[in-house]
């Protein structure tokens, strides 16, 4: 009886491991044919990405073929009172979202180190300053860029002409002296980058845009010995600014600085007002080339003033107020290049 005792429990256990065992065999038995059940995450994973690529293909395709400009898009903007306002413009006039694309191949820099500017504070600075109507002598041409990613050679020479100007009513300089002629810094109508723009104008400078006028292309071989009759101007040094005040006293010192913005959809068809980025505005990947001219303040919205390379009929009268604060920074990408 004693020896009995331990063994009917143990047997009992035993007997209902076996039927444990037995019954997960059935279970394992009749749910292997239900496919969904054994692999219901495998499929489920399979229908969302499934679905991902579905909309990801067809929200290139609408890329693709959207066209900028729509009036309807505009009318809907401008009808909701926002603090800037959109129109069209003939520079995007029938141009895609992927042709505008090709524009945004600038950038700041490849070097890791670029000196920091020390600006001295020297004095109070106003609320509003505007270097065109500061310098009415050294106003020049608005730039079109066409369809040539070249926003940072023209920011970079038509900025640097306008400090040579402030100091000795020079003609406007050419802004296709770097396209054609800095092919070993740059990728001409393929972009390239603003500091590089700057080192080129230190080592050679720029000769005047009558001596080699702008056409906006990137033809190398114009770059002849007939350019080396004609005087240049060659930069000293340059430097990134730190921030707001530096670059503020830096126009009022020297004059334009160049800034890299990131562009969002509705830039493009931009028309006056201080711009910002609304929220779920879709960005363009790469960067885009202006020039700091000034800035002010409307409405409570402190703006900067900056110059675009996309002809008079953008914006207002080639101009643009973007504002400081919100999405776009430009005081951290911005460059002061010295005369
Ligand atoms: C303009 O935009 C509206 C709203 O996004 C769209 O329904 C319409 O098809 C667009 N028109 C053109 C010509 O692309
Ligand atoms: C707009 O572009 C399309 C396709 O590239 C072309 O067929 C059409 O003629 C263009 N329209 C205008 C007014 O330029
Ligand atoms: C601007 O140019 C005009 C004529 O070209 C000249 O008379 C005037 O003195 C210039 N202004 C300045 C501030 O140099
Ligand atoms: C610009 O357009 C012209 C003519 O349509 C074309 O020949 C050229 O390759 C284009 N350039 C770029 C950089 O897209
Ligand atoms: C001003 O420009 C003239 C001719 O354009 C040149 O001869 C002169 O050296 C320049 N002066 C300065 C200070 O750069």
């Amino acid at each position: 009886m004693r020896g009995q005792r331990p063994l009917s429990p143990q047997s009992n256990q035993q007997q209902s491991e076996k039927m444990k065992l037995a019954q997960t065999a059935i279970k394992k038995r009749t749910s292997k044919p239900n496919f969904f059940t054994t692999y219901r995450t495998h499929v489920i994973i399979s229908i969302i990405i499934g679905i991902i690529i579905i909309v990801v293909l067809s929200f290139t395709k609408q890329i693709k073929e959207y066209i900028i400009i729509n009036q309807s898009e505009i009318n809907s903007h401008n009808s909701q009172g926002y603090p800037y306002t959109l129109g069209p413009n003939n520079f995007f006039h029938n141009v895609t979202l992927m042709q505008a694309k090709t524009l945004f191949k600038n950038d700041f820099t490849q070097q890791i180190n670029v000196e920091k500017c020390k600006v001295p504070i020297n004095f109070e600075i106003p609320t509003y300053f505007n270097f065109k109507e500061s310098y009415p002598n050294c106003s020049h041409t608005i730039f079109n860029q066409g369809n040539c990613s070249s926003s940072y050679s023209i920011a970079v020479s038509s900025a640097f002409s306008d400090r040579v100007c402030k100091l000795n009513q020079t003609q406007q300089l050419s802004a296709q002296n770097l396209l054609s002629c800095d092919g070993k810094l740059n990728q001409g109508c393929t972009g390239g980058h603003i500091t590089r723009s700057a080192e080129y104008i230190i080592k050679h400078g720029l000769t005047t845009n009558e001596c080699h006028p702008f056409r906006g292309d990137d033809n190398f071989q114009e770059c002849t010995k007939a350019l080396e009759k004609c005087q240049r101007f060659k930069a000293n040094s340059f430097c990134q600014l730190q921030n707001k005040d530096d670059i503020k006293r830096d126009i009022i010192n020297r004059g334009p600085v160049v800034a890299i913005m990131q562009v969002y959809k509705d830039f493009l068809v931009y028309r006056d007002g201080v711009y910002q980025v609304l929220e779920g505005t879709p960005r363009f990947h790469g960067g885009h080339a202006i020039k700091i001219i000034g800035w002010g303040e409307q409405n409570g919205y402190q703006y900067w003033i900056i110059e675009n390379t996309w002809g008079t009929s953008w914006g207002t009268e080639g101009l643009a107020k973007l504002a400081m604060d919100g999405f776009i920074d430009l005081s951290l990408q911005a460059l002061s290049i010295i005369y």
